[in-house]
Order: structure tokens, then C-alpha cells, then sequence
């Protein structure tokens, strides 16, 4: 039977049993953590140190985790410097920015997701209005702007002049067999040149954002929730779908267990579901940092492609896991060595050493 608006209601309701109901999800009646549930904590992606202040902040005024945590990546989806999510994101190979997000809800275990989405600045919440308000979970394309456009969201362009930039900068310089040339600056360096070093990555080769922001979180009820929003790989071919949307890939969140996401290469995420990995190595005992490990693990063993490796075996690539338990302890990790995750626990937001497989260099 289809689950309606009232039933979904219904089973909020009976997760948060006497709470008043908003946007609706349970906002918690209080903010004294019962015996045996865990303060709120919530942990986001290096770039997510506001989502994670402001996620805080809501839920110490009882909101339920998934409002807090999609409140916090609004923030980054809406700020133009940030060229990895939402508005201000790096394009696709045509120059249109394509956005792609997904929610999900520990306590109902629903989820909502949207893809290769244009025009719309904050993804994760027409994410969220797909759980809620449909009985799918993934709508993509142009069906996720009509159902967008229904919703009332506003649109408008995302390309802003740094990101258009950018893409005209990769365009130029990707080859010397088409026709478009940088731009030469009075003191005979291009702006290829310039932008150069900031387009290439750790590997030398030429730097593919992946930027992302994931955020997962537990409120004062205990109850646990997730969302990760992206506008994908830099460049990227039209309609290519990442991890991000992908319950799963990109997310997932079991209530009684952890919550988990990713940001970086969505490909190999797609290919091994890790998300759901890290979430389930929390079930087998494993602490959130040691099941980050071992997922990262557990892909380097399945990456057979050699164009994927350096001479030495060595990835030519990076993801980072992030990972919450129910017992509220918390954990990340990624390939190399020097990345760095958001906490707030409680008492301030802090970026925090990621776990590693291999040290950089
Ligand atoms: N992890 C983001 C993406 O690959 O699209």
C-alpha cells in the first residue's frame, strides 16, 4: 500500500510520540537526553563547519535531525564560494551546472532523492520535498524540475562568474585540437596559465572537483538522519549521476545502528554501495572510524582499472567517508593522508584529523 502524507504523519508521530509535528517530522519536546540516548552530535564534510554550527543549533531547539542537518547544508548549497555544491558549482562539460542530493529519515527510513537537477539552488530540500511529499524516492532530470516548479521552488541561474570561469579555463586547455584558445594577459601569461596550478590535484593530473558537502546527525530524541548534496564532477558529461543521490552510494542511515555518507569519487561509490558498507560495519561492532577503514579497504581491493592507479598501486583518486553511530561516537576517514572532517558534539564546531589508508607523498 502506498505510504500517503497521513500515514507517513502517522508513523512520524508514533516515533515522536507527543511531539508537535513540523514540516512533518517530529521536533523533540525536549532537550534533556533521556537515560541511555546520546547528546546531539553532528558531523559534515571539511567544508561544512556552518552546517554543522547551524544543524546544532536547531536541534538544541528540538528540532528532529533531518530538518537540522539539511537547514546546515543550505547554508553551503546557497554560498556562491563554495564551487562544489548548489548555487556557485562547477558546471558540467556544457557549462550547465546539474545538481544532484538525497535525504534520508532514520526514524521513518525514508528517503528522497533528485538528479542531474538544473536551476534549482538547494537540491536537498526539493530532496526532502520528494520524500515527503511523493511515493518515489529518485526523480531526475527534468522531471525533478517540473516536480521543483510544482513545489514553488524559485529558479534561476547557478553559473556564477567564478564557476563559468573555471569552465572555460578546462575547456581551453583541454586540448590542442579544437579551437578555443585562453586568453593572453598583457604580461604574456593566460589566464590558463594563472588558473593552472589551482586546476590540477594532488596527482598532477587535471583536478576533477568532487567537492560535495555530506552531513549526518542525531538529535536530542536519538534519532538519526543524513543528507548529501553535490553539483557532482566538475565537467562532467551531461546527465552523469553521481553518488550523491544515491541511497546507499552517497548515504544511508539505519536508526538503530549509525549514519554514514561520502564525498569525493561517486563512481567507486556507486560500484560498491559504500555508504551502506559503513554503515553496516558499524552493525558488525566496528567503531565509525574503523568502518570507514575498512570500506576504503574493502574498495581499493575491488579497483581493478589500471588507469585508476599509480605505478605504485597507489589510488589516482580520493574519497572520504564520514560516520556517526547511535551511541552518538563518530568517526571518518579517506585514501590519503591531510583531510579533515566537521564536528559540532556539543560544544563547539571543529574540523577534526581524517583516518587514512596511505600517507600523502
Ligand atoms: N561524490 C560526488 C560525486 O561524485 O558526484
Amino acid at each position: 500500500m502506498p505510504l500517503t502524507r497521513r500515514t507517513f504523519l502517522q508513523n512520524a508521530a508514533a516515533v515522536g510520540a507527543g511531539a508537535a509535528i513540523t514540516h512533518g517530522l517530529p521536533r523533540a519536546a525536549a532537550m534533556t537526553p533521556s537515560p541511555g540516548i546520546p547528546k546531539p552530535v553532528v558531523v559534515s564534510s571539511a567544508n561544512g563547519l556552518r552546517a554543522v554550527t547551524r544543524a546544532m543549533e536547531l536541534i538544541r531547539e528540538g528540532s528532529d535531525a533531518l530538518d537540522a542537518v539539511i537547514a546546515g547544508v543550505n547554508i553551503v548549497e546557497n554560498d556562491p564560494d563554495d564551487t562544489s555544491v548548489g548555487y556557485g558549482g562547477l558546471p558540467n562539460e556544457e557549462g550547465v551546472v546539474e545538481l544532484d542530493a538525497a535525504v534520508m529519515h532514520g526514524p521513518t527510513h525514508r528517503a528522497g532523492a533528485v538528479a542531474a537537477l538544473r536551476n534549482i539552488k538547494n537540491p536537498s530540500s526539493v530532496a526532502r520535498t520528494v520524500m515527503e511529499r511523493t511515493d518515489h524516492v529518485l526523480l531526475v532530470g527534468d522531471g525533478a524540475l517540473r516536480f521543483a516548479r510544482a513545489h514553488g521552488f524559485k529558479e534561476e541561474d547557478l553559473l556564477t562568474a567564478k564557476a563559468r570561469q573555471a569552465w572555460l579555463n578546462w575547456k581551453e586547455n583541454l586540448s590542442n585540437r579544437d579551437d578555443w584558445l585562453p586568453p593572453h594577459t598583457p604580461d604574456d601569461k593566460d589566464i590558463g596559465e594563472i588558473l593552472d596550478p589551482l586546476l590540477r590535484d594532488a596527482f598532477g593530473a587535471f583536478f576533477r572537483h568532487t567537492g560535495t558537502i555530506h552531513c549526518s546527525g542525531i538529535d536530542a530524541k536519538g534519532n538519526m538522519s543524513c543528507v548529501t548534496t553535490t553539483s557532482g564532477l566538475a565537467f562532467k558529461i551531461p546527465g552523469r549521476v553521481g553518488d550523491s543521490p544515491i541511497i546507499g552510494a552517497g548515504l544511508y542511515v539505519d536508526n538503530a545502528v549509525g549514519s554514514a555518507g561520502s564525498t569525493g569519487r561517486g563512481e567507486i561509490n556507486l560500484v560498491n554501495c559504500s555508504s551502506r558498507m559503513v554503515v553496516e560495519a558499524m552493525q558488525r561492532g566496528k567503531s565509525p572510524e574503523q568502518a570507514c577503514l575498512d570500506v576504503l579497504q574493502s574498495i581499493m581491493e575491488h579497483t581493478r582499472m589500471r588507469r585508476l592507479r599509480d605505478d605504485t598501486g597507489r589510488p589516482r583518486f580520493e574519497v572520504e567517508f564520514y560516520a556517526l553511530n547511535a551511541r552518538g561516537e563518530y568517526g571518518g576517514a579517506r585514501i590519503y593522508s591531510g583531510g579533515k572532517f566537521s564536528v559540532h558534539d556539543g560544544t563547539e564546531a571543529r574540523h577534526v584529523p581524517l583516518a587514512y589508508l596511505y600517507k600523502k607523498g
